[in-house]
């Protein structure tokens, strides 16, 4: 069953979470001029125009990105993460993760970027192909087993975004036996996990997800999970907020992102509030 589109919920707060995350990987990875690969195996359409039906419904991108539309950033993630999105954001488009890859990488560097939903293949190559960049990959076809057939990469430093929709409860568990099946390949790889926060009304979904998050807290060789929350979490919240789980993040990519994300929450409504807790640290 695929019936998620990223179009209805484009621009949220879990979009800004997650991007400034990603980008604070891939902007980590610039800093040594060696080429890396990157991939992103639930890539979506690309970018979002906020004109569309779709994402008009219910107007998601008021929750995150409205509130940091033309605003001044201190933060020096945040400054790269509105350098890129402004201009895309004045000709009334959200980029997704691959226009924002796209935006970020150099000549020199590679990504491979999976999607499974048919109807969002199509603008996903325009995207790709309107960047120009010629070592950007679109494969149509499951994002995990694609992860798995295509790593270790030469060359082997890089990162991976893995975003699912998680509509099915069960990708909990295949998102954690397969970042643990890939990690044994590619043991240096950087990777974001993506989840939602849900209150009482999804408690299986809640509870399959700290499961994944408990596993996934024993690979790799560090890691920590950054929490954006934008609701108290009551019985009928719903999402209440979202996270990302990273595994062997570079250095000082937690102060970094902190940093950005503090100040992101300034601009949310009163209630946001963002967190950020190691769950595997290296000894002293
Ligand atoms: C949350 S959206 C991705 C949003 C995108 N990463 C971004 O940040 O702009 C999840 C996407 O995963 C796709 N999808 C669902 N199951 C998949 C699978 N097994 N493999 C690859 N893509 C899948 C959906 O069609 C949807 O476009």
């Amino acid at each position: 069953m695929l019936s998620y589109r990223h179009a209805f919920h484009a621009g949220n707060h879990a979009d800004i979470l997650k991007h400034i995350a990603w980008l604070g990987v891939i902007q980590h990875l610039k800093r040594k001029t060696k080429p890396f690969v990157l991939f992103d195996t639930h890539a979506g359409a690309g970018e979002y125009p906020l004109s569309a039906q779709q994402t008009q419904l219910n107007q998601e991108y008021t929750s995150g990105m409205s509130a940091l539309d033309g605003i001044h950033a201190v933060s020096a993630l945040l400054q790269d993460y509105l350098s890129f999105n402004q201009p895309c954001w004045d000709a009334g488009v959200y980029p997704g993760s691959p226009r924002l890859l796209a935006e970020a990488i150099r000549a020199q560097d590679e990504a491979h970027l999976m999607e499974l939903h048919p109807a969002e293949i199509a603008p996903l190559q325009q995207c790709v192909y309107n960047s120009g960049h010629e070592g950007i990959h679109v494969h149509h076809r499951d994002g995990l087993e694609g992860l798995i057939a295509m790593t270790p990469p030469t060359p082997n430093r890089g990162a991976v975004l893995i975003d699912p929709p998680y509509e099915q409860i069960g990708e909990y568990k295949t998102v954690s036996q397969t970042v643990d099946k890939m990690l044994q390949r590619w043991a240096n790889a950087q990777v974001v996990v993506w989840y939602p926060l849900l209150s009482e009304r999804a408690a299986d979904k809640a509870a399959a997800c700290q499961q994944m998050l408990d596993t996934l807290a024993g690979m790799g060789s560090t890691c920590f999970t950054a929490q954006l929350t934008v609701a108290d979490n009551t019985h009928d919240a719903g999402m209440y907020g979202s996270g990302v789980c990273i595994i062997n993040p570079a250095w000082q990519l937690d102060e970094h992102i902190t940093q950005a994300m503090k100040e992101v929450t300034g601009y949310l409504s009163a209630s946001a509030s963002f967190s950020l807790d190691w769950l595997k640290q290296e000894a002293p």
